[in-house]
This record gives structure tokens, sequence and C-alpha cells, in this order.
């Protein structure tokens, strides 16, 4: 891919595809009114896309075995309707594949690791793009920047990058994503040092609505525009088959983490404790996360949640331990601390690939962005966990709040203007999941509870707007709690829409048309 990267320019990539015919979209690609077709079978789809395809690429129905892995969905809850899977063996495939639905009026989506939890997904019909076959980990001779493929994951970027003695700003949990997380932002354990994981892209290979072809920068003639929208909206308007990405010596050989347990008689101390710890946007930047939640721990409780935080620095043990020294000092029940290879600090913190938080079926709940926490409203919370498990014991060993403290000054450092992510004085990521038993009829239980939770954190923020995350947005969220309250951004998108993807293909993960 590397070879790509040297030789291709971006307008050279649209050239090459005007003089193939390519860049002007077919006629079918301007019906205004596209019909999905009443049934798209893979036998159909088999017999008329496969040969064009590049050998080792799939095509398949709900029969097949690998059908499962490429449907499954963390938020279970709200499904698309997938009528043929197509795993693309090679990045131009993605492009043969789109043209191919337009031709034919079929719906097509993307899949990276299908972690993506908002409801509007489940308005799809059509054929999903699997893009996990799209791997490839390749570091750039100079050794400044990796081609990263559109399907690898976070796990699969970790590993490559560090046993080569490099490190990436990605998400923190191993089974999400590398291009899905980074489309809406990407926050991440190298946060404090090195931004978001979008705010590290240098070049996208992507294909078009209308199946064209492009390479996207940062510069005015290789589409900054786009490249601008992909870094934060960029679920609305292309799919990224391949991403290149600023790479940096991983300085280290062990990250340090510490994890607590406090009953919740220490509610108040922690987070009291922690919003010193992390100032206004002062948490020091080696200290890339700290993820605390209220869960039932049977074992300890089965009827008063514990808080249960784990947090993870980039550096030896007493440097932690010295910065960590408030937390020591307020007496947990349970610690547990150890120094290990970056690539299984996702592990220790309870995001690995075993994880809960990597099994499907979960029901998404709420979400919210925090500056400073109000101490009063999460004594609020917990209480009313504690009384909703009571109401509903089957939702007891399965519903979580959970608060997420990255260090931010590289987010926070990076004009705001630069890219679609609106959210950058945006100190604390939190949300409320729970996983509603099938056919417990809890659902409008869990929303109602969902909804408390999330109104209870914007009420104790008074004089500030409520704001989503869009990638933890799940649906029904206002366009400017996602995409920014400055009108000039929402205007930029959607003239964005209009140049790129005027017929709305991408429409089906939190739109902005
Ligand atoms: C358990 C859990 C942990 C999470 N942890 C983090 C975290 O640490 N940091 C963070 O920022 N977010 C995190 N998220 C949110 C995450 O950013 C979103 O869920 C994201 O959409 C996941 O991407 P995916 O590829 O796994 O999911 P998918 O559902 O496969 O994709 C989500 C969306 O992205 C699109 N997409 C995926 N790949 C591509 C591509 N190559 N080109 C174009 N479109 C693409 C899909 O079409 C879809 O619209 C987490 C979510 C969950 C459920
Ligand atoms: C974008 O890519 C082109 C072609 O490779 C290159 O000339 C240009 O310098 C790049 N611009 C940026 C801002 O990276
Ligand atoms: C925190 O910093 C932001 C800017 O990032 C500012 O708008 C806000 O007023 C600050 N809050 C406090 C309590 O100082
Ligand atoms: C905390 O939340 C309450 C509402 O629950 C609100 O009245 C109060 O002003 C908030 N405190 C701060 C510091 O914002």
């Amino acid at each position: 891919m590397h070879v790509f990267a040297r030789h291709v320019a971006c307008g050279l990539a649209l050239l090459q595809s005007l003089a193939a015919g390519l860049a002007v979209p077919s006629p079918e690609f301007f019906d205004k009114e596209l019909v999905t077709r009443r049934v798209v079978t893979p036998a159909t789809v088999q017999a008329e896309l496969g040969s064009k395809l590049s050998s080792g690429s799939l095509i398949y129905g709900p029969e097949s075995p690998l059908w499962a892995d490429s449907t499954e969905r963390w938020a279970g809850a709200s499904l698309p309707d997938i009528q043929v899977v197509v795993l693309p063996a090679a990045e131009d495939d993605v492009s043969v594949i789109v043209k191919y639905c337009n031709r034919n009026s079929i719906n097509f989506f993307a899949r990276g690791h299908g972690h993506g939890m908002t409801k509007t997904i489940a308005t799809f019909k059509g054929i999903e793009i699997d893009l996990k076959l799209l791997t490839a980990v390749s570091i750039l001779p100079d050794k400044k920047s990796a081609w990263i493929g559109g399907g690898q994951s976070v796990a699969g970027v970790i590993g490559a990058l560090w046993n080569a003695g490099y490190v990436t700003p990605t998400g923190s949990n191993a089974c999400v994503g590398f291009v899905g997380p980074a489309l809406g932002g990407g926050h991440g354990r190298y946060e404090g040092l090195y931004g978001l994981a979008s705010d590290n892209f240098i070049n996208l290979k992507v294909v078009l609505a209308d199946g064209t072809k492009l390479l996207v920068n940062g510069s005015a003639d290789c589409h900054g525009d786009l490249f601008w929208g992909l870094k934060g909206a960029g679920h609305n308007f292309a799919i990224v088959t391949s991403a290149q990405s600023k790479i940096y010596p991983k300085q280290v050989d062990t990250w340090h983490f510490h994890n607590y347990v406090w009953t919740q008689d220490k509610l108040e101390t922690v987070f009291a404790a922690l919003n010193t710890f992390h100032g206004n946007g002062t948490t020091p930047v080696k200290m890339g996360v700290n993820f605390g939640q209220f869960v039932i721990e049977p074992a300890i409780s089965a009827a008063e949640a514990i808080l249960q935080w784990a947090f993870a620095y980039a550096g030896p043990a007493a440097e932690a331990e010295a910065l960590l020294a408030p937390f020591n000092a307020i007496g947990a029940i349970v610690e547990q601390v150890g120094d290990v290879p970056y690539t299984q600090i996702p592990e220790a913190q309870g995001m690995g690939v075993g994880s809960p938080g990597c099994a499907s079926a979960l029901y998404a709940g709420t979400s919210a962005n925090i500056q400073a926490y109000n101490i009063t409203t999460e004594r609020t919370i917990y209480k009313l966990f504690n009384q909703k498990i009571a109401q509903y014991p089957a939702l007891a060993t399965v519903s979580r709040v959970f608060h997420e403290g990255y260090a931010t000054k590289g987010m926070a450092d990076i004009d705001p203007s630069s890219s679609a992510f609106p959210l950058r004085d945006e100190l604390h990521l939190v949300f409320f999941t729970t996983a509603v038993p099938p056919g417990s009829g809890l659902t409008a239980a869990a929303d109602a509870w969902s909804t408390q939770v999330k109104d209870l954190w914007n009420g104790g923020q008074p004089t500030r707007r409520p704001t989503t995350y869009v990638n933890y947005a799940t649906g029904g969220e206002s366009l400017q709690s996602m995409y920014g309250y400055e009108p000039w951004r929402l205007a930029r998108l959607r003239a964005l829409k209009s140049k790129y993807d005027p017929n709305n293909r991408f429409r089906f993960y939190n739109p902005i048309v």
C-alpha cells in the first residue's frame, strides 16, 4: 500500500477514474427515486457481481456459516435488514460493489466491526459491504506514518504498530474498528499526547456514493473540504478503504494500570478527586484514560452497585502512582495493579477482545458529555441505579453507568475548526447501558431509565447545552448536539453532502440529511 502512497496523487486517482469513465455517475445514480429491488438474493448477486470481484471476495446470505460474524452487532436491539453480505478481498472491489448497487438500486452499508449503536442503522435494507478482509497495516519507509486497512480493528492496529515499536491514536476498546470510530472523531488512550484518531489522518483512500475512488487529504486540490468532513462526520460521505495515519515511536515498553473497587459511601470523595485530577482539561497527558462504572458485582453486593475504576498510564509504576496518590488514599476494597505492554492494556481495563464490551446483543442506552462531574448529580444517578435494579432484577447485572476520563490536551490543542469534530471542549464522555433480556418486556423500562439518566447528566450542567459524541448517539439526538451548535458547521456539512453524496446514499448512521 505504501507504493500507492508514494506514487499516486489525489488528482491522478480522479483522472484515472475519469479516463475510465467512472467519475461520471451512471444515469441510475441520478434517479431521485431509488427503488430498492424487492428481492435481493445471494444467488442473484453472486451471478451478477461475483465474477467482477477479485479472488478471495465472497458473497453470501443467511445460510452461510460466515453470516453471523458479518451481521451480529453489539447493539442487538436495532439491527439493519441485511439481505446479502459482500466481502471484498481488495480495496478496489469496494468501488465495483458500490457501482453494482447503484445500477440496481440496492442500498449499501459498510461494516467495520459492528459496534455502531445508533438506532438509525435499523432503517437500512440492502447489501452489507463487510470490510473485515481489508486489514493491512503497512508502515511507510520514513516510519512517520502507516497505511491502515479500512476494516482493521483497534486490536489489530495496536498490535501491528506496537510490535514494530510504534503507536497511533485509536479507540480504546480492542474490538471496535479503527476507521469507524475515527470517522466520528475517535477517542483513545493516546489522545492526551497526539489528539483524536482522526486528527492523525494524513491521506484517506475513499469510495464515494457513486463508486468514484478518491485520494483525499488536507489540501484544497485533494478534496480538502471532504477531508475536513470525514474527520468527525465521515459516516455521511464515503467508504474509507484505507487510511494513512501518523505514527509515533512508542517511548515506553510498558503501561501501568491501577484498578480500584470502592463502596458507595466513597462516591463523593471519588468524584471530588476526579474533578481535581482532571482540572479543567489539565489531566496529565500520559494518564491515557480512566474508566469508571456503577455496576453490580454479586460477590460484593447484589443490591448496592460498587464504584469500579480503572486507570492506565503510559509510563512506569512510580510515576503513575505519584499521580494516583489521591485515589490510593480513598480506601478501596479491591485493587489490582500491573505493568504490561500496551497491547495488554485494553484487557487490563476490561476492554479486551474477550470483555463484555465486545459481546453482542447489548441494548444501547444513552450518553452525554461533561466538563466537570456534578457530584450531587452522580449521587442521584447512583441512587437511581440501586432503585431500578431492585425494581427490575433482570437488569441488575447487565446495567452500567459508565464514566470516561481521557487525557485531553492533545485533542484540545488542535484548532476546533480543523475538522468536523465539534466537541473539543468536552472532558468526559459518560453513558448508560443495559441489556434487556429477550422476552422480558423491559424495553420500555430500560428506555425510561436511559432518559432519566441522560436528563440528570444534562441537568447537572445547567449553563451548558447538551452535546452527544456522534459515535455514542443512540438515535433521536439533535443534529446540533452531534455535529455542533455553531451554524457554520451544519451549513458546511450540508454543502459537502450535496457535492459528494447528492442522493444521500450514506444516510444510515446519524445522518445529517
Ligand atoms: C463497547 C464499545 C466500545 C467503544 N469504544 C470506543 C472508544 O474507545 N473510542 C471511540 O471513539 N468510540 C468507541 N465506541 C464507539 C464507536 O466509535 C462506534 O461504535 C463506532 O461506530 C464503531 O465502529 P465499528 O467499525 O466497530 O462499527 P460498525 O457498526 O461496523 O460501523 C459503524 C459505522 O461506521 C461506518 N464504517 C465503519 N467502517 C467504515 C469505513 N472503513 N468506511 C466508511 N464507513 C465505515 C459504518 O458504515 C457504520 O455507519 C465504542 C462503542 C462500543 C459499543
Ligand atoms: C495531498 O496529496 C498531494 C498528492 O499526493 C500532495 O501533493 C499534497 O502535498 C498533500 N497535501 C497535504 C496537505 O498533505
Ligand atoms: C473550562 O474550559 C473551557 C474551555 O475549554 C471554558 O469554556 C470553561 O468555562 C471552563 N470551565 C471552568 C469551570 O473553568
Ligand atoms: C449540579 O446539578 C444541580 C441539578 O441537579 C444544579 O442545580 C447545580 O447547579 C449543578 N451544579 C453545578 C456546579 O453546575
